[in-house]
This record gives C-alpha cells, structure tokens and sequence, in this order.
C-alpha cells in the first residue's frame, strides 16, 4: 500500500531515503530549507536511478515513475500538512532535531508517524519534544541507502507496538531487512562499528601498522568491503566523534574514549572524504585509495 512520505533533509540520506520510498511506489516529498539542497538532490537521485537502470536492476519506466512520485518542497509546515510518515535526517545536532519534532508534531496530522534518522541522538529525548512520543520512532538507515539492505528501528521508551510494527512492514516492504532494537546510547550499530573504527585509529596512533596494513587487515582478514580508516573518513571523521561522544557519556565507560588521534584530526578540520582529507586524500572522480602525507613515513 502506498503510504504519503514526507522526508526532511535533502543531504546524502535524506537524498538516499527519498530515493528508495520513490522507488517502492511510496509518494515523497522531499523538504530541503534550501532550494539548492533539493536541486542538488534531484540531480543525485537521477544518477543513482541511472546506474540502476544501466545495470538492468529497474527499467526505464520504473526510473521514470519513480521521480514522478517524487516533489520537493521548502515550507515544512506544507510538506507534512498531508503526510502519514515522516522520516527526518537533518544535520546530526540535538538541539535542530529537538526544535524539528516540536514543529513537526504542530503541524503534521494526529496519526502521522514521526520518524528519525539519527545515528546516535536518543530517540526518547526526540520524542519527549512532542505530544506524540508513541508515535516517534527511530529508522536508522545505512549510507549509502538505495545498496545498504539494514534498516535498524529502534523503539523509543514510550513507542507503541502498533507504531514499531508498522514501520518494521514498511521496512521490508523497500526490500530492507529491518531489525527492532532498543534505545539506549549508540542502539547496536554504532555501538558496535564505533568502538572497532575508534580501536583502529588507536592502532595507527601507537605506532602498531600503518593506514593500508591495518585496513588491509580487515578487509581480507574478516572481508569488510572497506577496511575501518576508510570506511571512518566515509562516514565523516566529526560523526564519529561525536558518536563516540554519545557512547562515552551515556554509557560512562573509559573504553569508549575517543582516540586523541581522532579528536586531533577533527580539530584540524580534516574529516575524510567530505573536506577532501582524513586518513586518505579524496579527489572528486576518482576511487584510488591514496594515503594521506601525514601517514607515510
Ligand atoms: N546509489 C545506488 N547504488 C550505489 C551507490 C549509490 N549511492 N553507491 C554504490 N552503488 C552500487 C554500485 O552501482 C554497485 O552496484 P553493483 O554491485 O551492481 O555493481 C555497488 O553499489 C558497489 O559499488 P561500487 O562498485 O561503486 O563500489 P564498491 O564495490 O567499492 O562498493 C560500497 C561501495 C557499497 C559503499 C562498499 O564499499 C560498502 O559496502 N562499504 C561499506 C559501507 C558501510 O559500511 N556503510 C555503513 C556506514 S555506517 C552508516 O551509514 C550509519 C552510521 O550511523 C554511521
């Protein structure tokens, strides 16, 4: 059944999000404050509808349907006003997500489910904003969307099943493998992958291997598709900081300190493939792992 979606934040997962409820008969608005965001987005969603229909996964008539099921908007208050769920992945601040839930329980209707992106923030903090906390649930979706098959939904304290199954369908029905988890600090993803990504950036720093040995380590040693230095400057060096930050302080335990290597390289402004530099260089266009000149001795 085709559900009226309305996704906030036109960035690299709100972009993917949008694509992939597009892409399953869903109607999506997509909501951006900036014009550009959304322009930017469209433009993405075509290329990666593009790549699929090149590879034979869609056809041409599936890319064609899909972007007609997709609008964008920039009034939030418009974009929700119709909406039966709303999923938002704006930027990764308590504060934004906070004042956003507070608006989006005003102005979306009684029913409608509020979903959060959020990689780390609490998703009974988020709810606590509304008048609506049954309601609110976390969909936790891994970048890049339209490939990754997880969806992780985290149940906030006061979520109801009714709500938690509803998603959990809707999950699956955009051909994900959704996994119901509880909320506490990191819920299992992060809570997993940011102690192995900060443990490898401890490795580095001690002088144990170097960038390409202890990536390589783990990609043909346990077949991660990337190893953890990569896959660090992937997600962005300031994101795994502050989960890592989530993590030490709600759990209150020193073996999720971050590594003062890390803190040191966000600090410097060097964040991984996002400002060009983290443990590798990034230039637009290319797939070379290129070591960063810090790293080689
Ligand atoms: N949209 C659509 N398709 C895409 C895509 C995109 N944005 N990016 C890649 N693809 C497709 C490609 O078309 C290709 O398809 P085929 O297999 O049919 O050829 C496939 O994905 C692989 O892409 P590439 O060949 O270009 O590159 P690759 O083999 O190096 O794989 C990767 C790229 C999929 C990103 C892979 O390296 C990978 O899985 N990396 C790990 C990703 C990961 O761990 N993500 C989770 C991060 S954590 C997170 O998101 C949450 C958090 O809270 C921090």
């Amino acid at each position: 059944m085709s559900v009226k979606v309305t996704v906030v934040g036109a960035g690299t997962m709100g972009n993917g999000i949008a694509h992939v409820f597009a892409q399953a008969g869903h109607e999506v608005i997509l909501m951006d404050r900036s014009a550009d965001a959304l322009e930017r987005a469209i433009g993405t969603i075509g290329k990666n509808l593009d790549r699929m229909v090149a590879k034979e996964r869609i056809s041409m008539a599936d890319k064609d349907s899909a972007l007609a099921r997709l609008t964008t908007s920039t009034d939030l208050g418009a974009a929700v006003a119709q909406a039966e769920l709303v999923v938002e992945a704006a930027t990764e601040n308590t504060e934004l997500k906070l004042k956003i839930f507070a608006d989006l329980d005003a102005a979306a209707p009684d029913g409608c489910i509020l979903a959060t992106n959020t990689s780390s923030i609490s998703i009974t903090q988020i709810a606590a904003a509304t008048q609506r906390p049954d309601k609110v649930i976390g969909m936790h979706f891994m970048n890049p969307v339209p490939v990754m098959k997880l969806v992780e939904v985290i149940r906030g304290y006061a979520t109801s099943d009714v709500i938690c199954e509803r998603v959990m369908a809707l999950s699956a029905q955009l051909g994900k493998v959704p996994v119901e988890v509880n909320d506490y600090p990191g819920f299992v993803a992060n809570r997993i992958l940011m102690p192995m990504i900060n443990e490898a950036i401890l490795t580095l720093h001690e002088g144990v291997a170097g960038v390409t040995e202890i990536d390589t380590v783990m990609k043909l040693g346990m077949a991660h598709p990337m190893g953890p230095l990569q896959l660090a400057d992937f997600i962005g060096l300031d994101v795994c900081l502050s989960i890592l930050r989530v993590l030490h302080q709600g759990l209150g335990m020193d073996k999720y300190a971050p590594c003062p290597l890390l803190v040191n390289m966000v600090t410097a402004g060097k964040l991984g493939v996002k400002s060009g530099e983290g443990f590798y260089v990034h230039t637009r266009g290319s797939k070379d792992l290129v070591v960063a000149p810090t790293f080689i001795k």
